[in-house]
């Protein structure tokens, strides 16, 4: 090596180290998995990625990034949420690297060599048109040597775009980073199945909370924000970072119920006017369970557990309260407009389809044709009419959200 090219590649490494210390800040896993997916597709200029991750001993897609086929994020986010499983076995790539926790580098996709197990599925380049050639899987190993996942990149490219191998440097540099990506994970997930057991704790007053609920009515909120943030061209890295904590503090919107006594909580039936007033309070207990905003999910999840009920039109509650953490306190008038926290309305929103596209024990699921007319028609009142517009612009993607969370 010439020592332009050490130097060339000492500074690829700070780079990289920088990243790989970026890396634990992020928490929520699908901020994560993007961000891995990009820095490591950075360094090898590689025109797709994705990431499975293990889940109950079988690989779960859990992310992709195609510049190809991906244009628009639209497209992109649909396949995010698409439901796909395989097997930890030798017979496809991941499998194989997931079952041996080896790297796995193949020149030409379409000429394998035939002592290997597997061959490549051709599946997703033929209902794509995509056109696989080098491709390039590290295991994501944890320090305990467990394997979490697999990272898989697609055609590395030259300066010229033609697609060419992937080089030992590159490998080096992505199991370096793989690493590190791969204790992330493990906090991330850890962080993820905290928030879920708490939601799950929440489930057992009231079950209408559930995990599928919770899931859905998160990713819909990032998907609504992010959407949001192109329009109003909120900076690349503020998005991340606000997404990165809206997934967890939106999927605790409702854990305040667990405040609320059960005979109102799973009372069958209509609730008297004291009993829903006492029910509306699930907003400020919940603002109380994060009212110490530690660090800034909890300053999120203290502004959704609050706010999701008001109303775009001024008419929802629990409105203006001076101070919600004393005993005696009165609802307020209701917040109007902007005075709710984008975080609410964006909530609000997600919240409220879910709820009506979605069996509950009082109700069965309405038709989808009434539950969006229903929501044009409170745009402007229950609904930011601004959001409302982005609802049904992304509607394909909320329709995918609905299909990898089912009840
Ligand atoms: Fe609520
Ligand atoms: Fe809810």
């Amino acid at each position: 090596m010439n020592p332009i090219e050490q130097s060339l590649n000492e500074n690829k490494l700070k780079l990289i180290i920088e990243k790989m210390g970026h890396l634990h800040h992020i928490r929520d896993i699908n901020a994560l998995l993007d961000s891995i997916l990009y820095e490591t597709r950075k360094i090898t200029n590689a025109d797709s990625g994705s990431i499975f991750l293990v889940d109950n001993d079988k690989l779960r897609f859990s992310y992709v990034q195609n510049d190809t086929l991906f244009k628009n994020d639209l497209l992109c986010n649909k396949y995010i949420y698409s439901n796909q499983e395989i097997e930890i076995n030798s017979s496809s790539l991941a499998g194989f690297v997931a079952q041996k926790g080896e790297p796995l580098q193949i020149e030409d996709a379409y000429n394998i060599d035939d002592s290997l197990p597997f061959q490549f599925n051709v599946y997703f380049d033929e209902i794509s048109s995509y056109k696989t050639k080098s491709i390039f899987v590290a295991p994501l190993i944890t320090s305990e040597r467990e394997v979490v996942g697999i990272l898989e990149l697609i055609n590395a490219k030259d300066n010229e775009g033609n697609v060419i191998s992937f080089s030992e440097e590159h490998k080096l540099f992505v199991m370096q980073f793989t690493n590190q990506a791969a204790v992330a994970i493990e906090r991330a997930l850890m962080l993820q199945n905290i928030v879920l057991r708490m939601i799950q704790i929440a489930e057992l007053r009231d079950p209408e909370e559930t995990q599928g609920h919770v899931n859905r009515v998160g990713a819909i909120s990032i998907e609504l924000y992010q959407k949001w943030a192109e329009k109003h061209h909120v900076p690349k890295n503020e998005v991340n970072r606000y997404k990165d904590i809206l997934r967890i503090a939106s999927i605790l919107h409702d854990v305040g119920k667990v405040g609320i006594p059960d005979h109102i909580l799973k009372k069958n039936g209509k609730l008297t006017p004291e009993e829903y007033h006492e029910m509306k309070r699930h907003t400020i207990y919940g603002a109380r369970l994060f009212s110490e905003k530690k660090n800034d999910w909890e300053k999120l999840a203290l502004e959704i557990s609050l706010n999701h009920h008001e109303k775009w039109d001024g008419s929802g509650y629990p409105g203006k309260i001076e101070d919600f953490s004393l005993e005696e306190y009165e609802f307020g008038t209701g917040k109007k407009g902007n005075e709710i926290p984008l975080s609410a309305r964006i909530v609000a929103l997600a919240d409220v389809f879910d709820a009506l596209i979605n069996k509950r024990a009082y109700k069965d699921p309405w038709e989808e044709d009434k539950v969006l007319y229903h929501l044009k028609s409170e745009s402007g009142k229950h609904f930011d009419p601004e959001l409302v517009d982005i609802f049904f612009e992304i509607y394909s993607v909320v329709k995918a959200i609905q299909n990898k969370w089912q009840q």
